[in-house]
């Protein structure tokens, strides 16, 4: 619980550091309540282009702060805690792109998912998130789509893009992987007709048994249009406070795995380090060597210019 005059020291330290924080709905719920902009990966990095601010506070994994920093050099970018990493993005070899390339030559593209490193980034075309790599993959003028690093959402993209020969690497999210079919149909079972909303980087048992998949916003979009009473959320439960505050008063109730899906990275954003990195200025994020910055900048401004919803 958040007291007034932690409120009031974190609007003051904002203050004097013209800083703004973003945060991730998968962070703690009250670092989500401290936060000026809370959202998902896409409309984070959207914003960090836009805000006036000349500090942005980046409670989030690293992979987020360093598209913000890339999107927006001049600003300084900051992090709670450094460490936060997701092991996704670095389960793409160079050498898996360089094959691809050779073989398919000028009709194919590499879509690489914003959870990825700054190399990784370089060595794609462009960069989508979950909520924008069905429209932004469909879009594209070649036939033959390396999808990196998550194969998951690579797999759903291709579901749902049948003109389009999309080819998978092995990466995924460890999370969302382990989010198990069997407790999904132990909910199902127990909670007849409550509708499923899953984020595309569940495994292929879990999505099977989904209604709906979208990105944590559009889950959260989704849950609130629907007139279920009960509803069987597959992601992160760092969106439950998200999905309470925008139902509050109707009733509905959100439904996990038994199993809880947390992911340890984002849970090491806690107000302690918020206030810390706010107060010392702690936890800058720097920009990687020129060629990589170049080539994941323009993979990322590619994605803008596709992917506005
Ligand atoms: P969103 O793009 O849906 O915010 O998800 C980011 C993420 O890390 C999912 O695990
Ligand atoms: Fe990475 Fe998964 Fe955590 Fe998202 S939930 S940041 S994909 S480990």
């Amino acid at each position: 619980m958040l007291t007034d005059e932690l409120r009031a020291e974190v609007a003051r330290l904002k203050r004097e550091r013209d800083a703004v924080v973003l945060a991730h709905y998968y962070v703690p719920t009250e670092v989500q309540e401290l936060a000026d902009h809370v959202g998902d990966s896409f409309a984070l990095a959207r914003l960090a282009t836009t805000l006036p601010a000349s500090t942005l506070v980046f409670a989030g994994v690293s992979f987020m702060a360093e598209s913000a920093k890339l999107l927006s050099p001049e600003r300084a970018v900051l992090m709670p805690d450094p460490t936060a990493d997701c092991p996704m993005a670095h389960m793409v070899r160079r050498s898996t792109v360089e094959a691809a390339r050779e073989r398919y030559g000028d009709d194919l593209a590499v879509a690489c998912y914003v959870n990825s490193t700054a190399e990784a980034k370089s060595w794609s075309d462009v960069c989508v998130t979950s909520s924008n790599a069905v429209r932004i993959v469909s879009a594209l003028p070649q036939r033959n789509v390396l999808f990196v690093p998550d194969r998951h959402l690579g797999a759903y993209v291709a579901s749902q893009v049948a003109e389009k020969n999309v080819i998978l690497n092995d990466g995924f999210c460890p999370i969302h992987r382990d989010i198990s079919a069997a407790e999904v149909s132990a909910l199902k079972e127990e909670l007849p007709g409550a509708p499923v909303l899953a984020h595309p980087e569940c495994g292929p048992e879990a999505m099977a048994l989904a209604d709906f998949a979208g990105s944590t916003s559009q889950i959260i979009d989704a849950a609130a249009a629907s007139d279920a009473r009960d509803l069987i959320i597959l992601t992160v439960d760092g969106v439950r406070g998200e999905l309470e505050r925008r139902c509050a008063g109707s009733g509905k109730r959100f439904h996990f795995p038994a199993t809880r899906p947390v992911c340890p990275d984002m849970a090491r954003i806690t107000v302690d380090r918020l206030v810390a990195c706010l107060r010392d200025g702690t936890g800058e994020v720097g920009l990687p060597e020129p060629a990589v910055a170049d080539g994941a900048r323009r993979a990322l401004r590619r994605m803008l210019e596709l992917g506005a919803r």
